[in-house]
């Protein structure tokens, strides 16, 4: 298969599309971060098809690593973990750490089962855009620079895994996603933090990557529920009526308010956001609106994650 001979696949997961290759071939992996535009400090995700495979990569293995692996995987937590000899420093941009994931989407765990080796994928989408949570935001991104994509449908989760680091004294989230900091903490015994950060906008010029941000300038409404609502209401009547053309990007049950174009985030629940999020981000860019508001959640559970996300996206919030 196209994996075994240095190819380029884009492979589905549960949380978003990865762009797969071999994590033995060096070309291939430089040809990822050559293809996503992705600055080679920023280190991959190794996927495997269990526990065992990841043991392979590597060396002293901290307490607990193994606990989450047996409870989470297969599923949307990434282990960050001292590695061995056998890892590229392509991989992991010279870190002696890598970080290793059992995805649960069974056509992801049939390409590495197939491949016979992990599998290095990042998020299938071009460095600083949303990511792909579809085949088709694949294909429309990276046609003509890869060698396939494999179509499993639109991601359950649709934000990227939990980034949970094991390697420091204190267990400590990189990056929250569906798998929580009250879950891990359950399994370990002990306290996991978030990294600094997690709910904080990056200072414009000063942050280092953008991330996940649309073409399209977005507009984060970060009041508290009972206004909410109203608040998304009163910047679309004033914004539209200044000439801009307004997105929402919303529960339905704002879909009074009035705008030029619409997705709807469902009933509104975190989840619903998580899943809505990326697919809500790509359809309205490609309607040429001046302007995407969307009302934020409360961050708790995986609302956190999808803050997270939004947050880094936003080019304001109000
Ligand atoms: O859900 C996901 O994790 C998806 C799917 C495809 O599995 N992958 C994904 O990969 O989101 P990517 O490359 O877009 O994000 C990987 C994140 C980056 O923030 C990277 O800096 C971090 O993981 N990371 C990778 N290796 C690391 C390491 N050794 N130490 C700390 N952070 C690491
Ligand atoms: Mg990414």
């Amino acid at each position: 298969m196209a994996l075994r001979g240095g190819g380029l696949v884009a492979i589905p997961t549960e949380t978003v599309y990865g762009l797969a290759a071999n994590i033995f071939d060096e070309r291939a992996v430089r040809r990822i971060f050559r293809v996503k535009g992705r600055p080679a400090d920023n280190p991959l995700i190794v996927h495997v098809s269990g526990w065992r495979q990841a043991v392979a990569l590597l060396q002293d293995i901290p307490d607990g690593a193994e606990e989450l692996a047996r409870r989470f995987w297969p599923g949307p937590l990434t282990l960050v973990l001292p590695r061995n000899a056998s890892v590229l420093d392509c991989v992991t941009s010279g870190l002696d750490t890598v970080a290793v994931r059992m995805p649960r989407h069974p056509l992801a765990l049939a390409c590495i089962r197939a491949a016979g080796v992990p599998l290095a994928a990042p998020s299938a989408n071009r460095s600083g855009g949303p990511s792909p949570t579809t085949a088709e935001h694949v294909w429309q991104e990276m046609r003509g620079r890869i060698d396939a994509v494999v179509d499993g449908g639109a991601s359950r989760v649709g934000i990227e895994s939990t980034v949970l680091d094991l390697t420091a004294a204190a267990p400590r989230i990189l990056r929250p996603g569906a798998v929580t900091a009250e879950e891990l903490s359950a399994v370990l015994g002990r306290p996991v933090r978030h990294a600094r950060g997690t709910l904080r906008r990056p200072s414009a010029p000063g942050m280092k990557y953008a991330h996940y941000a649309p073409a399209t300038p977005l507009l984060l409404v970060t009041s508290e529920a009972p206004s909410r609502h109203e608040r998304t209401r009163r910047i679309a009547i004033v914004r539209r009526s200044r000439g801009e053309r307004i997105g929402l990007l919303a529960p339905a049950a704002y879909s009074g308010i009035p705008h030029d174009a619409m997705y709807s985030l469902g009933r509104g629940r975190p989840v619903d956001y998580a899943r809505g999020l990326y697919d809500g981000l790509r359809s309205l860019d490609a309607a040429r609106l001046d302007r995407i508001l969307c009302p934020g959640l409360p961050p708790d559970g995986i609302g956190l994650a999808v803050m997270n996300r939004l947050l880094k996206a936003a080019t304001r919030c109000m």
